[in-house]
């Protein structure tokens, strides 16, 4: 039987990346987000690569559907080996422009969410004695990013619960780690560079905040994903990985 991983935001850019190589590793996906049409494309291309993968359309906000579908995930796949909390959102906008309504979206989403997956999990790893979670976290949890409150709010708050969680868990077998990406090339991003008055001029800006003058790849962040989740990775925990291009050297 193949191990079992859970990858959360799995319709779209980092998610699906992620999906497709945690599949290649020889893991059986449980694909979860609210984007039931993008979750049908991810799991026809891992079964187009010869993998094995489910789709769970949820609110991942709802602590009943998390629960259930959890419950679902290890009834009918099996208990998750790894669990990757990607799905994440984010608003433009300095404290004094954020709406109240933008501030608990951004929370819930971001961070709930991760705490909603990982409680209902931990306890079917602890029940076999080994798991691993990594939370997609951002380098705006490490420094602040212009016009992003909430959404560095959110993040720095991830790689908290990362900590406690590792510091709660390790001696249960269990590790959890943060990766913090800079400035990815995926749909999201795709979206707020259509909507900027100049999308060239914007792009080039984007990129030019990493060292390397690009943006990064999906792909790069799945396979730091992959090496964590995997053997290799058995002695990281509660770390806080910055995948950013050079992004926060500067
Ligand atoms: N792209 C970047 O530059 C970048 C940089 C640093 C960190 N990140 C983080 O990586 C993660 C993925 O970002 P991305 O660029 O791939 O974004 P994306 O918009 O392409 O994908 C995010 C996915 O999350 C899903 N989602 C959002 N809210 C949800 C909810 N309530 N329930 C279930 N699913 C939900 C969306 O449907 C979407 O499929 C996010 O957490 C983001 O903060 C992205």
């Amino acid at each position: 039987m193949s191990p079992v991983a859970v990858v959360t935001g799995a319709a779209s850019g980092i998610g699906r990346a992620t999906a497709l190589t945690m599949a290649r590793d020889g893991y059986e996906v449980a694909l979860v987000d609210l984007d039931g049409a993008g979750l049908t494309g991810t799991r026809e291309r891992i079964e187009d690569g010869g993998g094995k993968a489910h789709e769970f359309a949820l609110d991942l906000c709802d602590p009943l559907a998390v629960g259930s579908v959890t419950r679902e995930i290890a009834v009918t796949i099996g208990a998750p080996e790894v669990l990757v909390n990607v799905a994440g959102i984010g608003v433009a906008a300095t404290v004094l422009e954020t709406s109240d309504e933008d501030w608990s979206r951004v929370l819930a989403v971001n961070l709930t969410g991760p705490f909603l997956t990982t409680r209902a999990t931990l306890p079917l790893m602890l029940d076999r004695g080994s798991g691993v979670i990594v939370n997609i976290a951002s380098v705006g949890g490490l420094v602040g990013l212009a016009r992003r409150a909430a959404y560095c709010a959110s993040k720095a708050g991830l790689i908290g619960l990362t900590r406690a969680i590792a510091v709660d868990h390790a001696r249960d077998g269990i590790r959890c780690v943060a990766i913090c990406p800079g400035t990815v090339e995926t749909e999201w991003i795709g979206k707020i560079l259509a909507n900027a008055p100049d999308p060239a001029a914007a792009r080039e800006a984007m990129a030019a905040r990493q060292l390397d003058g690009r943006l990064g790849t999906p792909d790069e962040v799945a396979a730091m994903v992959s090496f964590v989740a995997g053997p290799e990775g058995r002695f990281i925990n509660g770390a806080a990985l910055v995948v950013d291009g050079g992004m926060t050297a500067a």
